[in-house]
This record gives structure tokens, C-alpha cells and sequence, in this order.
């Protein structure tokens, strides 16, 4: 295979994709999401935007130290402050790369930034120059690129690459481009920028327009050979390009796009699975790929073609993006050993004492619920994980309810240990357990998402609830589990509540343009 057939996937999922708004991460979730994209072979991981935050700062250190085979990278605008910032986040790291970048559009420069182009360029000289000195590994962003004069575009791209970019990334910052115009752009690139061939080109592809993949795709086939995305499509406004969509488009339909990736496509499904819980942003279930219907077979007739030929209606195995069809089937006899296996079939490693809590409460839902899903254990697991550090505690909620008010939450939370309890009423079951929350654990935050969604079929499905709070600048999702939807809820807040106790001061990166 030539090597030039190789697309480089970048991950932006914690830099672009956080900026969403609402799409918050604490470390330790960072922490989680950056191991898996390293597990499933993504070659860049940006981790964030050094200088936007202490948060980003510590959470570009912190996957810096963890994570091993893939480079880690920093965000950086075209400013001295912010490329020291990123170096220093980026020391520990066994492979880094500094990612400046300045918007090169005649609108972003006149009323975004205020410079004239000469100032601009003179920009790219310095900050490219001064991030070469700092790391070997710089890429050069040109925002706005796919709406910049050509001739600008030109000059700056080729002095980039003069200063040492090794990749240059040309943004569709807006979503506006089409597929045609822009594997255009990249053509006019690859003929006009005569030292082109010292770089790698590079796409950034925004969704406003639901074509970032296809634009991404695109400019592969006119010459680009790295892509930067997401998992889910996360990002700013409608989204970067969906990793999921990029990577299996080109597994799929390598007969047409004869390119390759180093994704280990099998681990797909975690990593959606994994940012939309940390997020709260649910996957639709049409959604390509990842979304809960799109392996799922329920007319009749494609029925009937599936077991003729599963070819038939099914243009890529549901095994191929990690849908395992289950080898142990778990209930209530299952005992600590099956529990662990099925954790390792499910791609989890759990210490002594997380797997020891999750065992215990996967007996209590066996007792509750007649059949134990995959995706029970999944939550389960995953609200156990969300809960490991919690400083509040649920211990226990009683309900009255009905039609005829007012509905009322008997509460007990442990609090640094201590138990506390309280009768709270309100405008509904939920209304009241969360007033009781308050009562206990009195603070000013503002809830800002409640959202229900059920993880299997069957009434007696867990309830997976997420919680957004906002504090200030500061924004927290919380998650819980349970097949009671009170209890998950309850859950979910308190997790937040913790989240926002842990939570650093840290500016929204979206306040620093990017
Ligand atoms: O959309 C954009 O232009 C960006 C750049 C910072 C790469 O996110
Ligand atoms: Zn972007």
C-alpha cells in the first residue's frame, strides 16, 4: 500500500466538539474519552485549547502524560501567549503538535480581527516561526479558509510552510462550501502553492450545511490526506464531520476512495457511546452508523431479504463498528466471573472496587428486571464510573405522587459522609425530588437540561437521566442510572451538583474566537 493512500484522522471531539454549547467535560471524562480514541488508533488527539482555560490547560497535561501512541495537540491563536501555553501543556507528551491558527477571510479580517492582510501574514510569519522553536510538529489553520481570496490564500499557505508547518488545515469554518468547490480549492492548493509538497493538507469541515463529510471526503479525493473531526459530529452550531461517517465511508466504499485509515473501526460504538453519555448530546436514532436504527432491520420485507442474504439491505456488518452480538447472556444467576467477562466483551476494565460496586448493583437490577441487556450493563457501568468521585451521595428517595397534588420527595443524601434527609414538595415528582436536593445542598446553580431516555424497550428499562447545570460561566452534565426514573434522576443532579464542587474556574472556550 503506498503510503500516500493513508488519511490521518484528527480528533477534535474535546477541543471543536466541547465547544458546543452545553457540551462540557470534566477531566476525568476527558481523561476517559482520550484513552479511547487512542485504543481505537485516531493518529492527532486535540485535546484542547491550552490557553482558553485552567480546565483545558490540566486536561491537555493530564492525556499529555496518559496517552502514548497518538500525538496529542494543543490549540493556539496566532499569539505568543497562547503557543507558550500550549508547549507547556504539551511537555509531557511523547508525541505533540502546537495547531495555530488566524482567519485569512476578508470578512473575518476586517471585523473580527481588525488587521489588514499584511498584518495577517505577518502574523502567520511569527506565530508559525515562534511555535517551530517551541515543537517540531505544527499545524497552520487558516479560519475561514474555504471563503479567503486565492491569492491570499496562496501566500499565506506557502509562507506557513516556509516557517515549518508540516500540515496545513483548511477550514470550511462555516459549513458553506460545496463538495465540488471544495476539492476545488484543494486543487488550486496542490497547483498554485509551490512548496505544497512539504506539507500535509488538511480538512476541517463544519456541518451547517450537513455536508461536512461530504466535503471531507471531497478533498480527499482531490489531495488532502488528513481529515479533522469528531465523534458524533459533535462541534460548533451543527457540528464538525462525524469520525464514524468519514471512517466507515472510506472502509465501505474503498473501491471508489481507495484510501486508508488507522481506526480500528470495531471501536466505533464505545466511543459514540461514551461521548454521548459524558455529554448529554444523544445520538438521533437515524443517525448513520452510530444511531440506535441503523443496523436495525423492521419491515417485512428487508426482514425477509436479511435472511436470505444479509447483504441484501446491509451495506457494512454491524460487528464492523463494534454491535458484538452477545457470546453470555447475563441475569440473575450470573455470577462475578460471567459479570467480568461480559465487561471485557464490552470493552470495560474496572478496578477491584468499581467492579465489586458494579457486581452489587448489576444483582440488584437482576432482581428487578427480567432481562439484562447489554446496554443495561453499559449504563450501569457507566453511571457507576460517573459516580466514582462524588462527594454527595444518594442513599435513598421515597415519592408520593399522582393526580391529585402536591407530589412530594422524601430525600437522604450523604454529605461528607453524614447522612441528611428532608420532605420536600412540588409541581410534580421530579420538581419535588430536585427541591429536596436544593434543601439539603443548598447553591445557585440553574438547571438548564432535564432529559429522559429509556436504554432498552419494556417498562421496566432503566431510565438514563442527564442533568445539565450552568453556575456562573460554568456548565456540568450529570448522568444517572436506574430503573426507577426518580432515582435516576435524583442521581443525575447530585452528579452534577459534584461536578460543579469539583469544577475548576475555568473561562467557556467559546469566549476566546476560535
Ligand atoms: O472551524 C474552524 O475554523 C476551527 C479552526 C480553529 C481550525 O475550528
Ligand atoms: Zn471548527
Amino acid at each position: 500500500m503506498s503510503t500516500d493512500d493513508r488519511v490521518i484522522i484528527f480528533d477534535t471531539t474535546m477541543r471543536d466538539g466541547e465547544q458546543s454549547p452545553g457540551a462540557s467535560m470534566n477531566l476525568e471524562e476527558k481523561l476517559r474519552i482520550a484513552e479511547v480514541l487512542e485504543r481505537m488508533g485516531v493518529d492527532v488527539i486535540e485535546a484542547g485549547f491550552a490557553i482558553a482555560s485552567a480546565g483545558d490547560f490540566e486536561a491537555i497535561r493530564e492525556i499529555s502524560k496518559l496517552v502514548k501512541d497518538s500525538t496529542v495537540c494543543s490549540l493556539a491563536r496566532a499569539a505568543r501567549g497562547d503557543i507558550d501555553r500550549s508547549a507547556e501543556a504539551l511537555k509531557p507528551a511523547a508525541r505533540k503538535r502546537i495547531h495555530t491558527f488566524i482567519a485569512t477571510s476578508p470578512l473575518h479580517m476586517k471585523h473580527k480581527l481588525r488587521m489588514g492582510p499584511e498584518q495577517v501574514l505577518e502574523a502567520v510569519i511569527d506565530s508559525v516561526t515562534y511555535a517551530r522553536k517551541l515543537c517540531d510538529d505544527v499545524e497552520w489553520s487558516c479560519e475561514d479558509g474555504s471563503r479567503s481570496e486565492h491569492d491570499f490564500l496562496c501566500r499565506t499557505v506557502e509562507s506557513a510552510i516556509e516557517c515549518g508547518a508540516r500540515t496545513i488545515n483548511i477550514p470550511d469554518t462555516v459549513g458553506y462550501t460545496l463538495p465540488e468547490e471544495f476539492a476545488a480549492l484543494i486543487t488550486m492548493l496542490l497547483n498554485r502553492v509551490p512548496n505544497i509538497d512539504k506539507a500535509i493538507i488538511s480538512v476541517h469541515c463544519h456541518n451547517d450545511l450537513g455536508l461536512a463529510v461530504a466535503n471531507s471526503l471531497a478533498a480527499v479525493g482531490a489531495g488532502a490526506r488528513q481529515i479533522e473531526c469528531t465523534i458524533n459530529g459533535l462541534g460548533e452550531r451543527a457540528g464538525n464531520a462525524a469520525m464514524e461517517e468519514i471512517v466507515m465511508a472510506l472502509r465501505t466504499r474503498h473501491d471508489s476512495m481507495p484510501y486508508t485509515t488507522g481506526i480500528k473501526t470495531e471501536h466505533i460504538m464505545k466511543a459514540s457511546r461514551l461521548v454521548a453519555a459524558i455529554t448529554g448530546f444523544v445520538v438521533q436514532p437515524n443517525k448513520a452508523i452510530v444511531g440506535a436504527n441503523a443496523f436495525a432491520h423492521e419491515a417485512g420485507i428487508h426482514q425477509d431479504g436479511m435472511l436470505k442474504h444479509a447483504g441484501t439491505y446491509e451495506i457494512m456488518t454491524p460487528e464492523s463498528v463494534g454491535l458484538v452480538k452477545s457470546t453470555l447472556v447475563m441475569g440473575k444467576h450470573s455470577g462475578r466471573h460471567a459479570f467480568r467477562r461480559k465487561l471485557e466483551e464490552l470493552g470495560y476494565e474496572l478496578g477491584d472496587n468499581a467492579l465489586q460496586e458494579a457486581f452489587h448493583r448489576f444483582k440488584s437490577l437482576a432482581d428487578k428486571k427480567k432481562e439484562i441487556f447489554d446496554e443495561d450493563i453499559v449504563a450501569l457501568v457507566d453511571d457507576e464510573v460517573a459516580h466514582g468521585l462524588d462527594l454527595i451521595r444518594f442513599a435513598s428517595l421515597h415519592v408520593i405522587c399522582g393526580s391529585t397534588g402536591p407530589q412530594q420527595a422524601t430525600l437522604t443524601l450523604e454529605v461528607d459522609g453524614e447522612e441528611r434527609s428532608t420532605t420536600a414538595t412540588g409541581n410534580g415528582p421530579v420538581d419535588a425530588t430536585f427541591n429536596a436536593i436544593s434543601e439539603l445542598f443548598p447553591h445557585q446553580a440553574r438547571l438548564s437540561l432535564y432529559q429522559v431516555h429509556a436504554v432498552t424497550g419494556g417498562t421496566d428499562a432503566q431510565a438514563e437521566v442527564t442533568v445539565r447545570l450552568v453556575e456562573n460561566d460554568r456548565t456540568v452534565n450529570g448522568h444517572g442510572a436506574d430503573t426507577d426514573t426518580l432515582v435516576a434522576s435524583a442521581r443525575a443532579y447530585v452528579n452534577a451538583l459534584n461536578k460543579l464542587l469539583l469544577k475548576r474556574e475555568r473561562t467557556a472556550p467559546a469566549a476566546i474566537s476560535a
